[in-house]
């Protein structure tokens, strides 16, 4: 039934005529937090960079990045870097088909490792992603929390158990599109569902009700200050660290705001660390979501004496405006240089400009 409506009625995607693991396992790493309509560009470009495994690994982690700029949640392009090169260093560049050694790559879940061994290698692997989770409990009528630990853990049984052992490549594919074009978390089209007889919320009138939503979190704000510093045209920029957050990416020299709540003395402050006398001024505001606080950043203008030169550790560069539109600036920041197009800087050559 459900394999009968893929072959009907299954999305033609770019990854979806190949069975080279490597491709396989960059869909799916692209596809974990990101829909397939972002991903699709992205996939095909990061090919073109690096159409092998052994080409991944051989990059700089700095070109991964760049590659993946736009796409979000980085420490999956980190991830991936790790993962080819544990590919080729301890399997010979050859992706392995068992679920414990694929999941023993960096990034690779329980479900991703079941993707990609059934995608790849058409052997039996449980997926139980998010699309796979809401169908399951639609078929089941799962009335507690799918995120608490024993339902997930029934979850796992049940996507077992529903996982045939002919035509894994198929049903994996199926079962996902399934979730991402008829079992939508949002009115669902039972109508045309090939397993609407068989569904137990549908038969409950259950079907728009499940799987219950978790309860939404507030998350924190977190402000920071950010500046925008010009020089003969050209405004600096720093690369974060590799470890922690958005690690590699470039951003425009930021500071916490700290209790004192008040973002024109954190600016001031950054501006004494970076060597650098005179008063901020304030230049914007951007408002960004990251999945656990909201940034509200504050951008400053201030002016920067010819021949000024930093003194810093951290990588930092002062690029022109195309220079900065081809560097992999993280998403917050990225909103930045609409701000900069849009305003006339402050520095003191262009304030004497007629
Ligand atoms: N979501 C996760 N993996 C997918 C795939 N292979 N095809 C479509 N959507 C997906």
């Amino acid at each position: 039934m459900l394999l009968d409506w893929y072959g009907r009625e299954g999305r033609e995607l770019p990854w979806r005529g190949t069975r080279d693991p490597y491709r396989v396992w960059l869909s799916e790493i692209m596809l974990q937090q990101t829909g397939v309509a972002t991903v699709i560009p992205y996939y095909q470009r990061f090919l073109e960079r690096f159409p092998t495994v052994r080409d991944l690994a051989a990059a700089e982690v700095d070109a991964v990045i760049e590659r993946w700029a736009g796409l979000g949640y980085y420490s999956r392009a980190r991830n991936l870097h790790a993962a080819a090169r544990k590919v080729v260093a301890e399997h010979g560049g050859c992706f392995p088909e068992e679920v414990a050694d694929l999941q023993a790559l960096p990034g690779v879940g329980r479900s991703t490792a079941g993707a990609v061994r059934a995608i790849a290698f058409d052997r039996k692997g449980v997926i139980l992603d998010g699309n796979v989770r809401r169908v399951l409990c639609r078929l089941l009528a799962v009335e507690s929390d799918p995120r608490a630990l024993a339902t997930e853990r029934e979850l796992w049984r049940w996507a077992e158990v529903f996982t045939p052992e002919d035509r894994p490549h198929d049903y994996a594919q199926a079962i996902m599109d399934l979730g991402a074009t008829l079992c939508t978390p949002r009115r669902p089209a039972c109508g045309c569902c090939p397993l609407a007889g068989l569904c137990r919320a549908k038969a409950l009138g259950r079907e728009e009700a499940l799987p219950r939503s978790a309860v939404k979190k507030s998350v924190p704000t977190r402000m920071q200050a950010a500046l925008l510093l010009e020089r003969d045209g050209r405004v600096l920029v720093r690369q974060r660290p590799f470890s922690g957050m958005l690690g590699g990416l470039w951003e425009f020299p930021a500071v916490e705001v700290d209790e004192t709540g008040d973002p024109t003395v954190a600016a001031r402050r950054l501006l004494v660390d970076l060597g650098l006398a005179g008063e901020p001024v304030e230049a914007g505001r951007i408002r960004h979501v990251y999945s656990h606080f909201k940034l509200d950043l504050r951008l400053y203008r201030a002016a920067v004496a010819a021949g000024f030169a930093i003194a810093e550790a951290v990588a930092s560069r002062w690029l022109t405006a195309a220079e900065l539109a081809d560097l992999p600036l993280h998403g917050a920041h990225k909103k930045v240089l609409s701000h900069l197009i849009q305003n006339e800087p402050t520095t003191p050559e262009s304030r004497s400009r007629p």
